[in-house]
């Protein structure tokens, strides 16, 4: 079977792609950076393609030529800084794109990337989880752009009967996230490079999920044909930066990480607080503790700068 990935050359795309190739797929990936990733280990089995979510054409002819079982979509802005022709054309036509040239092609089964950024400040909530059933509060253009992305998906099932699965994933984390949320991410990569780093509050929440886990979620929910549920929120480890700067000094004792004000910051926090209930029980998701995580980016970033791994104790 085949898995077409538009954006499929990205940051989460590139550990994706090997996930679904040990599953026995073929895998065409379309990005308009098709240089950034190199899937040659894979041989035969991975293809990838120059084309532009934004222009249909390219979309149909891709997936045309293609003749995939299995659509995801990942290319995207990330952020809100976008000018808002630009940002439309990606996040909101390019999404559209790729759901109608599915259709268009006779492929039923989709998923794409949404976002915890739907659900806007944790403040909306209080202090409780949220579940993918609650309102979403977000505000910003990536919000909104996303929130749109998820109605979209919904008129495309209701209409057309296809089977398009929203994964919302939480603060994705790794050594090579360089856009988005990167606060909690500067915190690990920026002293295992051996520079200080500074932020604004002590006591901003996050919530943290590594890359591996959301490219083996994304793996799992395609390969399923018909999942009980429509949206899903991955969730991940509500944790305030000042923790993440504690894990950070244990592994790496003469970590420079400075704040500014020691609170302040959990009450304009973004969501972090999320219920994760439907993909741990349909899936089986099951995250590796956070502390790992950390030690395993910081070790990522050691081999990049050719020093011995950190062991843990
Ligand atoms: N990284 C995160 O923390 C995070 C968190 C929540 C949701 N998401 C969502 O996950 C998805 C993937 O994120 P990512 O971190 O892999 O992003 P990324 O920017 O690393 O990857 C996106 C890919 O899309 C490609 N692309 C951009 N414009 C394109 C176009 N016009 N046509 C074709 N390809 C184009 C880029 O070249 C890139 O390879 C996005 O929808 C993002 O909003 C990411």
């Amino acid at each position: 079977m085949t898995t077409f990935i538009a954006g499929g050359t990205g940051f989460i795309g590139r550990r994706l792609v090997p996930r679904l190739a040990q599953r026995g797929e073929q895998i065409v990936c379309m990005d308009l950076n098709p240089q950034t990733a190199d899937f040659s280990a894979l041989g035969k089995q991975v293809r990838v393609v120059r084309g532009d979510v934004s222009q249909f054409d390219d979309v149909m002819a891709r997936m045309t030529e293609a003749k995939p079982d299995r659509v995801i979509n990942l290319a995207y802005f990330i952020g809100s800084e976008h000018p808002p022709h630009v940002a439309f054309k990606l996040n909101i036509l390019g999404m559209d794109n790729v759901f109608e040239a599915a259709r268009l092609a006779g492929c039923n089964r989709v998923a794409y990337a949404s976002s915890l950024a739907v659900n806007g400040e944790q403040k909306f909530y209080g202090d409780r989880p949220v579940t993918e059933d609650d309102f979403r509060h977000g505000h910003v253009q990536y919000a909104m752009h996303k929130i749109f992305n998820e109605w979209q998906a919904q008129d495309y099932r209701d209409k057309h009967g296809m089977e398009i699965t929203t994964i919302r994933p939480a603060n994705v984390t790794g050594p090579d996230k360089i856009v988005g949320s990167v606060d909690h991410v500067f915190c690990i990569t920026d002293p295992a490079r051996g520079k200080s780093v500074k932020f604004p509050y002590k006591d901003a929440m996050r919530c943290p999920v590594h890359v591996d886990e959301i490219a083996e979620i994304f793996a799992r929910v395609i390969m399923t044909d018909k999942p009980k549920h429509a949206v899903y929120s991955t969730g991940g480890v509500a944790i305030s930066m000042g923790e993440i700067a504690e894990i950070v000094r244990e592994f790496l004792p003469d970590a420079q990480i400075t704040f500014d004000k020691e609170t302040g910051g959990k009450a304009i926090s973004g969501n972090h607080l999320i219920d994760n209930t439907r993909l741990v029980t349909e899936f089986g998701i099951q995250y590796r503790p956070y502390r790992e995580r950390v030690l395993q980016i910081i070790n990522d970033i050691r081999k990049e700068q050719d020093l011995p791994p950190i062991r843990d104790r």
